[in-house]
């Protein structure tokens, strides 16, 4: 089925023309510029991906195969009329692009604020090439916490401990104790407060300067399902988009290579 247009044009629901949201548009439309056709083509979660699916749904590219890391994002492709399918059933991806919260100047990002930071991981790890759209402010001198956690619910308080300088990511409306909670307490399973596979969300909030000492404790840690720092071998490249507007009302894209070939 031929992608909607009149769906893509109320898609994402816009909040305003914050210069932020100008940023994050343009580094979508960026991205979606890239993307031919046929491609079997990865997409991340978050409000800059919101601002890709709609740009892809403009260039009626109506033969993508979509993978996407959460239910929200599969809810969105599939409403503007792509083909979503299960990530075992393509195989490797073509591309795959996704957001992050921070961008450091060598290429280690953090994501997981929107709480899909292992399937985020694992499919930019399936795809030949991997995109990150970025609005200016994304782009960091030097990482910082919170890095996002994905930890297994059982045994969790000890998993925290084990990390150190953790907080777990807790609903207001929920128990007093969301370790205790039910596997199925919350009312949608997309929020940031669980991942999309229904485990615990939590921040790390210690030192990062050295990520990569600090990805490898992650890894090793039991418990941790998975950590949001996503080294620069993961990466091709990161479209930043930021500074003054134009005439013509466009912002300016910058691309920074990443560690992996297309
Ligand atoms: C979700 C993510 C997002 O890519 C990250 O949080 C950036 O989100 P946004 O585009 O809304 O700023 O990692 O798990």
């Amino acid at each position: 089925m031929a992608p909607d247009r009149a769906i893509a044009r109320q898609q994402p629901p816009l909040s305003g023309s914050s210069l932020v949201e100008q940023y994050k548009r343009a580094a979508a439309e960026a991205a979606a510029a890239i993307v031919r056709d046929g491609m079997r083509v990865g997409l991340g979660t978050g409000s800059t991906v919101a601002y890709l699916l709609p740009a892809l749904a403009e260039r009626n590219l109506s033969g993508l195969r979509c993978v996407a890391t959460s239910p929200a994002t599969e809810a969105a492709t599939l409403a503007l009329g792509f083909r979503v399918e299960e990530l075992d059933a393509v195989g490797e991806l073509d591309i795959a692009i996704d957001g992050a919260d921070q961008v450091d100047p060598r290429g280690w990002l953090v994501k997981g604020g929107g709480g899909a930071l292992t399937r985020e991981k694992i499919v930019a790890a399936a795809s030949r090439l991997f995109v990150v759209i970025v609005s200016a402010e994304k782009a960091v001198a030097a990482l910082s916490p919170p890095v996002p956690l994905e930890v297994l619910r059982f045994g969790a308080r000890r998993t925290l401990a084990e990390v150190g300088d953790t907080r777990l990511r807790r609903d207001p409306a929920g128990p007093d104790d969301d370790l205790k909670g039910p596997d199925d307490d919350l009312e949608s399973p997309d929020d940031d407060l669980r991942s999309p596979d229904g485990n615990l969300i939590a921040d790390y909030l210690g030192p990062v300067e050295d990520a990569a000492s600090l990805a490898a404790r992650l890894s090793a840690t039991p418990g941790v399902v998975e950590h949001g720092l996503f080294e620069p071998e993961l990466v091709s490249y990161i479209l930043i988009a930021g500074g003054a507007p134009r005439r013509d009302g466009g912002v300016g894209v910058e691309r920074r290579e990443g560690g992996k070939s297309g």
